[in-house]
């Protein structure tokens, strides 16, 4: 399989034809935009008529659900709960916050799911770029947050995820996060010099673990609570953006069932690479079985192992390195195949069949 040399700029004009890696770059910066769309959308919730917070999407648009849900397990007196579906949890009523999310605004999943929190009374946030999903909330009078178009919904981390922190924090569902988003705001600026294409592999971990990635079948483990998520946007991130298959899973379930079957066929998981999202915050009992995994269990059956590290203080800021790391590690990777990091033709061509 050839592999594509990471240090060929002029690789990156030819293959990154919609600019994956300029959006990517661009991370920090979309996330502190976001907060000026959120303030022009003036929601304003009143705490005591919230009892459950549903966030409603999928893919891309689905993933900022996900943050906060992880983000805020420990912090947020009300339960989150991510649907991705046609139609939301029996729970779902007057007492919900229902947080409809498509960067396209046409993904029908969702809009099914928004006239779902219509029919029954929820209340209802849109975050959008436009679309349906914006065209019908002004109809019915429902606060949208309008982010830019123009992005992959993978790429729009940040338009769709910094309202949703931001809307519970001001409603008083969430302490105030505007310290740890200033902290983080600083690490992704600070990561991105050393992640970005013009900082040759030595001194680049992302493209250091794309090329290690190239050819082999990366399997992320995270852990439960403030990682959980993430070990799944690596995994989505590979299958969007390299075009290929990843697996995830999360400690401490994954060492109920998923190390079992490490065994056989032996060929095949000789191929697997198990990569460990490691936070200075995991539970020591976590970190305890994560070293005798990696060392004792999963390394015996032939894999190899790579230990990938948060940065940062805060919970957010661990997170989004995490993230981070991941949304380069997973494009380079593309390039390294020889392949450009933005088209989902399989999905848009899904898309288009089911609208038939
Ligand atoms: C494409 C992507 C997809 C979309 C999903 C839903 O970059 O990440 O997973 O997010 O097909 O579409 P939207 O986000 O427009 O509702």
């Amino acid at each position: 399989m050839d592999f594509f040399n990471l240090e060929d700029e002029s690789l990156f004009k030819t293959l990154d034809k919609s600019n994956m890696l300029r959006a990517i770059y661009n991370l920090p910066d979309q996330m502190e935009e976001a907060v000026f769309f959120t303030r022009a959308a003036n929601v304003r919730l009143d705490k005591s008529q919230i009892k459950q917070v549903v966030v409603t999407g999928l893919g891309g648009s689905a993933v900022g659900g996900d943050l906060l849900r992880s983000y805020a397990g420990d912090k947020c007196s009300v339960p989150i709960v991510v649907n991705r579906g046609y139609s939301l949890p029996a729970f779902v009523g007057s007492g919900s916050l229902v947080v409809a999310v498509s960067y396209s605004g046409n993904t029908e999943e969702t809009l099914s799911a928004y006239h779902d929190a219509r029919r029954r009374g929820a209340q209802i946030i849109a975050i959008t770029s436009g679309g349906e999903l914006k065209q019908q909330a002004i109809r019915d009078g429902v606060k949208v947050v309008t982010v830019p178009s123009g992005l992959q919904p993978r790429a729009a981390t940040g338009y769709l995820f910094i309202p949703q922190l931001l809307i519970l924090s001001d409603a008083g569902l969430l302490p105030s996060v505007d310290q740890e988003l200033g902290e983080t705001l600083k690490l992704l600026r600070k990561m991105r010099e050393d992640l970005a294409p013009g900082t040759a592999a030595d001194r680049n971990l992302a493209k250091r673990l794309a090329k290690k990635l190239h050819g082999r079948i990366p399997v992320i483990h995270s852990a439960v609570g403030l990682t959980e998520i993430l070990g799944y946007r690596w995994k989505t991130q590979i299958n969007e953006n390299a075009q290929s298959l990843a697996f995830a899973h999360h400690y401490p379930e994954l060492n109920h069932n998923e190390i079992v079957g490490f065994d056989v066929p032996h060929e095949l998981v000789a191929k697997l690479d198990v990569i460990t999202l490691i936070s200075s915050k995991n539970h020591p009992q976590i970190q305890k079985r994560m070293e005798i995994t990696t060392r004792e269990l999963t390394s015996s059956s032939g894999c190899r192992n790579i230990d990938v590290y948060a940065q940062g203080d805060s919970d957010l800021a661990q997170m989004f390195s995490l993230l981070y790391i991941g949304d380069w590690v997973s494009s380079y990777l593309a390039v390294a195949y020889g392949l450009d990091p933005t088209p989902v033709d399989k999905i848009q061509l899904l898309k288009k069949m089911l609208a038939e």
